[in-house]
């Protein structure tokens, strides 16, 4: 089950190219993006988490800008995918990630590196600490590539939490619920319904 579930995230987050697959009959979409900051400090001078307005593929947006230059963080993170009957199904839970390594990709986990590799195409964030302070950063209209995953052909949500980690404090806590649905739109060849 582990295993099952940790080869379609990874080929989620990969988002290789495999356009000779043909035509993927799912999506995934953004349901809620919510940050709350506790940031004793005064790190943040700007946080926005929050869904874009695209109606056909609602994505998620993350704006964030820092007082002071970020040299080393800790990131906490964890993914569940909730079940209707029975326990939901913690796909990974991680703590104290060193955020630094995670940038440089120096990190070993394998999934982790390619979620952050698909996240470059949608992100400025800066690939190596410190990172300058009074810089707009965000994460924005990130879309998994289904076109990757023609073994998937169920609905399931996916709830990911996160923690931005500085100096003991959690100065970001994050909320990102997505779902992978069947593609909504008619077909003229009817195969999808
Ligand atoms: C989004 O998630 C947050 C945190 O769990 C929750 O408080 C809020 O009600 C949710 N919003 C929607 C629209 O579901
Ligand atoms: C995730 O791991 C942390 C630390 O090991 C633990 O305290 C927490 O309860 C775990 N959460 C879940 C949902 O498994």
């Amino acid at each position: 089950m582990y295993l099952k579930f940790g080869a379609i995230f990874l080929l989620i987050f990969a988002g290789l190219q495999q356009g000779a697959w043909g035509k993927a009959n799912f999506d995934m979409i953004f349901t809620n993006c919510t940050c709350r900051s506790e940031d004793p400090e005064g790190m943040l001078s700007h946080l926005k988490c929050g869904l874009s307005k695209s109606v056909r593929r609602p994505s998620f947006s993350i704006e964030l800008m820092f007082s002071q230059p970020v040299v080393r963080f800790q990131v906490n993170m964890r993914i569940v995918l909730p079940r209707n009957s029975g326990d939901d199904f913690t796909l990974f839970n991680l703590t104290g990630i060193d955020g630094c390594s995670l940038l440089s990709n120096k990190n070993q986990i394998v999934f982790i590196q390619l979620g952050r590799e698909r996240m470059d195409r949608f992100s400025n964030v800066p690939k190596r600490c410190p990172w300058p302070k009074d810089v707009m950063y965000y994460v924005r209209g990130f879309r998994s590539d289904m076109q990757a995953l023609p073994a998937f052909n169920f609905e399931a949500d996916m709830n990911l939490w996160f923690e931005f980690i500085s100096n003991g404090n959690k100065v970001i806590r994050g909320f990102i619920q997505s779902r992978v649905q069947r593609r909504r739109t008619h077909k003229k060849d009817g195969s999808d319904e």
